[in-house]
């Protein structure tokens, strides 16, 4: 039924989205994951993506970054873009620059890996081969392979789910901190609720292949995870992914 793959986003169009979808539909067998879905992100806009395992989170990035496309709908994203993954998915014959340039045209590309590279605090580790790089420093030449794209809209799925949570924070921080420099649009996969409520703009709820919620975080930052309104959002965004108390009765 493949009726319609992803398109950029061009003109004015490109000016007012990251992304723009529009009753998007996909199919395995005849199960259906995503089920006319609707979703728009602005340009710039932090949207963070929860909802159950097997939802169709990683289903609707594979669509967004151009990996599937037996779907039917409207999938209109920006131009440049890029996709983080929770594994590196590092190349092992290739070291760490040549990992993030991999495939990039243009004349001064190296230097481009090396700034890269040394924005996510890898300067000095060009040459390293994949094998040697830690859980964190492989997803950080993972993010330095996005952003030397320049992208316009950054989508992660699950990117830090496999590190320790002291790591996490500090890519949490990392990622706020290229965020404020790049303001690329970022759709965030993840399975756990204060991330999202730490990092994003806006949450999303998918459930039965559409978006169930959709609310703005409207906290300041930094965020207090001991804040009334985070507390209350946390409950909410819970209650919508049908464990609430099963959260409750773990704390
Ligand atoms: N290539 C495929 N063939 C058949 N079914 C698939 C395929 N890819 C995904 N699915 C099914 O689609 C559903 C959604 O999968 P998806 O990986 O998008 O879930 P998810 O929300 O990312 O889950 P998780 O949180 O566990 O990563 C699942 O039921 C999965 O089995
Ligand atoms: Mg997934």
């Amino acid at each position: 039924m493949a009726t319609r793959i992803l398109r950029d986003l061009t003109g004015a169009d490109e000016a007012a989205a990251a992304i723009r979808v529009r009753g998007l539909t996909r199919v395995f067998g005849d199960h259906v994951v995503l089920d006319g879905l609707d979703l728009t992100v602005a340009p710039g806009e932090f949207v963070a993506l929860l909802g159950r395992s097997g939802s169709g989170k990683s289903t609707l990035l594979r669509i967004l970054g151009g990996f599937d496309d037996e779907v039917s709908g409207e999938v209109l994203a920006a131009r440049r873009r890029a996709v983080v993954f929770q594994e590196p998915r590092l190349l092992p014959w290739t070291r760490a620059l040549g990992n993030v340039v991999l495939g990039l045209p243009g004349a001064d590309v190296d230097r481009r890996g090396r700034a890269a590279l040394a924005e996510v605090g890898l300067a000095g580790r060009e040459r390293s081969w994949p094998v040697t790089l830690s859980g964190g420093e492989a997803q950080r030449v993972a993010l330095a392979r996005a952003l030397v794209r320049e992208p316009d809209l950054v989508m992660l799925d699950e990117p830090f789910g496999a590190l320790d949570a002291l790591t996490r924070i500090r890519m949490h921080a990392l990622l706020q901190e290229l965020c404020r420099r790049h303001r690329p649009a970022v759709l965030f996969v993840t399975h756990d609720v204060d991330e999202a409520i730490l990092l994003a703009d806006r949450v999303l709820v998918l459930t039965d292949g559409r978006l169930s919620l959709d609310v703005p975080v409207g906290l300041p930052t930094p965020r207090p995870r001991a804040h009334p309104a985070f507390a209350a959002l946390r409950a909410r965004l819970l209650t919508e992914l049908g464990v609430r108390d099963l959260a409750e009765a773990a704390t």
